[in-house]
């Protein structure tokens, strides 16, 4: 009795910790210590966890020390591998990162299910019904991670398809949510092992299906709905168990990712059919109308100067700037423009980079103060009263065709404003196209200058060529 209620108030303060931890993470500023809050609400839980061995019914009793020496090794090799992959890990792999840890949550679930199905006690109705929802959607997210991982890491190069695959995957589904049904209805009769190995092996096997056919480009989507699958299978599995922790925590998880899902979805005017189901970014999807004009360029010395003789400057980092890890000679540079008296601001997209936060991430790291980074809406009526607008390693989220071209896939995607600057530098590597794969009007616009090169070639020279002017 004692140890039910200990588990019960830790599984509230775990929740209250993690709730009041994903607050935190709502702004830069607290973001760390959020991460904090809810790391010690997750050891919390964690050790709370172990008090239940004391409340094992009397024959598990000789399992006990087995089981928490099994728990213990576990625990020490997993957190010992993320400690040490976690440090390592570049910033443009974190997307992989999230997509192998979000998958082991899922799996976690489906296995956590698995033992419960396996156990042949009589369980009721909903609780089976409960535990096999949440093993479906645990071993989808699971499989589909790890296929996410792939292809972000580019271990699986072209997505796979084949006509009439929507048709085979949807019979796949179907098939397997019956035979979850069977189990449940048959559960503890000679059949339901054989039942259960099937609704596992056909879960899998979904998971799989599902994320081969989209394209590398919208797994950080992808991730993101698994994330939303692994918090919701989490939350089953905790229903089952009767475990507040794992309830409160599965559902935060379930529904930031869900939430997380829809925004990043519609911040590129995106369905999430669209996402799952168009091919977007692997096939020319509609290129858009034509541009006319012609590229300028200019030389990185030459714009280097042209800002620093500027009053207002406004920089929009996107993702070739991650590629090239240019952010703190981009932040050396702000500091020469700020000490010439420059007013220099950083604007955002909401879906600038490959993931979401993935601007503010690479600026917090070089330093960059947040009270001069600006998300759109707070920043996009300054453009027309600034007199540079430097777009680095960014692309489609200033590309106007967003608002002009009902051809053109990104239409009705909302933009940066940059091309009403009174002059724009475009610093590029050449004529690489952006992750929609359409031209960007805005290269052929008259104020618009083109500084071809690597962001940390160019920026260097930049640097460079402000230093030589002197005080
Ligand atoms: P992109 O449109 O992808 O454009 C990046 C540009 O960077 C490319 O045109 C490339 O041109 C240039 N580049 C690459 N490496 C470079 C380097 N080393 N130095 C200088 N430039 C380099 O980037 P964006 O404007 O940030 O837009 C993000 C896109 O990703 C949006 O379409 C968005 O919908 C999509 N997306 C975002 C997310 C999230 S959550 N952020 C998730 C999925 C998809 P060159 O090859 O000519 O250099």
């Amino acid at each position: 009795m004692l140890i039910q209620h200990i588990l019960g108030v830790s599984g509230l303060a775990a929740a209250g910790l993690f709730i009041f931890g994903l607050k935190r993470m709502s702004s830069p500023v607290t973001a760390l210590s959020g991460i904090v809050v809810a790391g010690i609400g997750m050891v919390v839980a964690v050790a709370a966890s172990f008090l239940t061995v004391f409340d094992l019914p009397a024959e598990v009793g000789p399992y006990r020390t087995v089981n928490v020496i099994l728990a213990l090794l576990a625990l020490c090799a997993g957190g010992g591998w993320a400690f040490l992959r976690g440090r390592k890990v570049e910033m443009t792999a974190m997307p992989q990162m999230v997509a192998l840890y979000n998958g082991m949550g899922g799996g976690a679930a489906a296995a956590v299910a698995a033992v419960e199905l396996s156990t042949r006690g009589v369980h009721a109705a909903l609780i089976l019904a409960v535990t096999a929802a949440g093993a479906l959607i645990g071993s989808i997210s699971l499989t589909g991670s790890v296929i996410a991982w792939a292809k972000l890491d580019g271990r699986i190069r072209n997505p796979w398809r084949f006509t009439g695959q929507r048709i085979v995957n949807g019979v796949l589904f179907l098939a397997t949510v019956l035979v979850g049904v069977a189990m449940v209805a048959f559960f503890g009769t000679a059949n339901s092992p054989l039942l259960a190995a099937l609704f596992f092996l056909g879960a899998l096997a979904f998971g799989i299906m599902m994320t081969l056919p989209i394209g590398g480009a919208d797994m950080p989507v992808v991730i993101s709905l698994y994330n939303a699958f692994t918090g919701l299978a989490v939350g089953l599995e905790g229903y089952a168990l009767q475990n507040p922790a794992l309830m409160i925590a599965g559902m935060v998880v379930g529904s930031a990712g869900t939430l997380l899902t829809v925004l990043m979805a519609k911040a590129m005017n995106r369905s999430l059919a669209n996402v799952l189901f168009s091919n977007f970014g692997d096939v020319a999807v509609g290129s858009g109308s034509e541009a006319h004009g012609e590229m300028k360029s200019t030389e990185p010395n030459d714009a280097g100067i042209a800002m620093r003789y500027a009053s207002s400057v406004i920089i929009i980092p996107g993702y070739g700037l991650a590629v090239a890890q240019a952010q703190q000679k981009l932040y050396e540079f702000v500091k020469l423009l700020q000490a010439a008296g420059v007013g220099v601001k950083f604007a955002i997209h909401p879906v600038a980079g490959r993931m979401p936060g993935h601007m503010n991430v690479l600026l917090a790291e070089a330093g960059v103060p947040y009270d001069i980074i600006f998300d759109m809406e707070d920043i996009n009526a300054e453009f027309a009263n600034t007199d540079v607008a430097l777009v680095i390693g960014a692309n489609d989220v200033v590309n106007p065709a967003a608002r002009t071209d009902k051809s053109s896939p990104i239409y009705g995607m909302p933009i940066l404003d940059a091309d009403q600057a009174h002059q724009v530098y475009v610093v590029k590597r050449g004529q690489g196209k952006g992750y929609s794969g359409v031209e960007n009007l805005l290269f052929f616009n008259e104020n618009c200058s083109m500084v071809y090169g690597d962001a940390q070639a160019v920026l260097t020279q930049m640097v460079q060529a402000v230093k030589d002017l002197g005080a």
